[in-house]
């Protein structure tokens, strides 16, 4: 688990002080921040980037998340840091789930010898990452409170899941969500929503995951069916569901959309967000419920779904996403149990593929 947990309008404001007992000489912090917040790009008119307490040889690296985190981004960050300063004091992570996973992989990567692909997978990381902290701008993703870090390698797409993966330290400040765009908004937030009714839904459920799923499961529906416009308390409400969901997932497992939409984003590079509501609109056989509701929130919210994504694709590429997608067993177990190779075949899998 995260160790330590600010959350309020403005808690941005003590990063400073925060980091300070965390500085080991002269050792710099590192600075991850989504490319979003460049100067001049973001939406903002008092750059966000002069927010960021930099003392004595910090550095600020504007990560580019226009695709989502690659292990052979991971390892070029990590060895540049490395090669300009030796060490470094901690990697502190600002943006969306992008950026949170870079910030905790690099970590990793400053004291684990080799590439990040070779973590890839359960509990293959042997020492602790430098400190880390993780300061989201999007919620939704719950990145900010996993033990995985997820990362698209050579031959797969899996997360570094470890207990040295999880920030030392994050900061949740819902002011920082407030310029994200509402088709933006909503992809995130249903990938809360959607951790929610897996986790809920699935066969590793236990109180400790069930207490957080439906307090988070709660604050979506509050956000993305109860009300009618969205203000400060919107962000509040989803920043906290973010964090009560990954809480969820991280005492049981995700599932079919997740295990699906993986695949999908291997071959195709379709965005975990976007990717899970292509996929989550389409599984009313296994979440009848949660399938139902996501499509009022879907028209509702004002939201387009994508289609026919898979239309036209070959044979290989069939098979790769369904070689990517059985290859994440807790996620199907968790959704289908034990049996679940026997209930999920191949052909079952592609037809499914061959629906978005
Ligand atoms: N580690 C985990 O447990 C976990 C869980 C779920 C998803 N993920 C990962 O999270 C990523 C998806 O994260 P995401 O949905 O937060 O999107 P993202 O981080 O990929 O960002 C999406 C876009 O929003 C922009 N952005 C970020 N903050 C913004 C703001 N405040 N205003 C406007 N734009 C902003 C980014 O620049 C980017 O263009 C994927 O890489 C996925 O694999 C990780
Ligand atoms: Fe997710």
């Amino acid at each position: 688990m995260v160790s330590y947990v600010v959350f309020g309008r403005g808690s941005f404001n003590q990063l400073d002080e925060i980091l300070a007992s965390y500085r080991r000489q002269d050792a710099p912090m590192i600075f991850l921040v989504d490319h979003f917040f460049s100067p001049g790009s973001g939406g903002d008119e008092s750059p966000f980037i002069n927010r960021i307490p930099l003392r004595g040889r910090d550095k600020v690296v504007l990560v580019d998340v226009t695709y989502e985190p690659k292990t052979s981004y991971v390892d070029k960050i990590a060895e540049q840091l490395k090669n300009e300063f030796g060490t470094v004091s901690g990697i502190i992570g600002i943006g969306g789930g992008s950026a949170m996973d870079l910030a905790k992989a690099v970590s990793l990567m400053m004291n684990n010898p080799g590439s990040s692909a070779d973590y890839q997978g359960w509990d293959l990381v042997k020492k602790p990452g430098v400190y880390k902290a993780g300061i989201p701008t999007l919620s939704g993703t719950g990145a900010e409170v996993s033990r995985t870090t997820v990362l698209t390698g050579p031959t797969k797409k899996l997360g570094m899941n470890s207990d040295f993966t999880p920030f030392d330290q994050i900061i949740l400040d819902p002011e920082l969500t407030a310029n994200a765009p509402a088709n933006q908004r909503f992809y995130t937030g249903m990938d809360c929503y959607i951790h929610c009714i897996e986790s809920l839904n699935g066969t590793y459920l236990n109180e400790f995951s069930k207490s957080y799923g439906e307090k988070a499961l709660q604050l979506c529906q509050k956000v993305f069916v109860e009300k009618n416009k969205w203000d400060d308390e919107s962000d509040d409400q989803l920043m906290m569901a973010s964090y009560a969901g990954g809480m969820s997932i991280a005492y049981s497992q995700v599932g079919i959309a997740h295990a699906v939409s993986y695949g999908l984003s291997y071959s195709l590079g379709t965005k975990h967000g976007i990717g899970n509501c292509i996929v989550f609109d389409k599984l009313q056989e296994y979440y009848p419920e949660g399938v139902h509701e996501f499509k009022m929130m879907v028209e509702k919210n004002k939201i387009e779904i994508p289609q026919h994504i898979t239309k036209g694709l070959t044979n290989e590429q069939f098979d790769t996403m369904i070689n990517v997608s059985m290859g994440m067993k807790p996620l199907w177990e968790n959704a289908l149990g034990t049996d679940w190779e026997k209930i999920m075949t191949r052909d079952k899998l592609r037809a499914l593929y061959e629906l978005l």
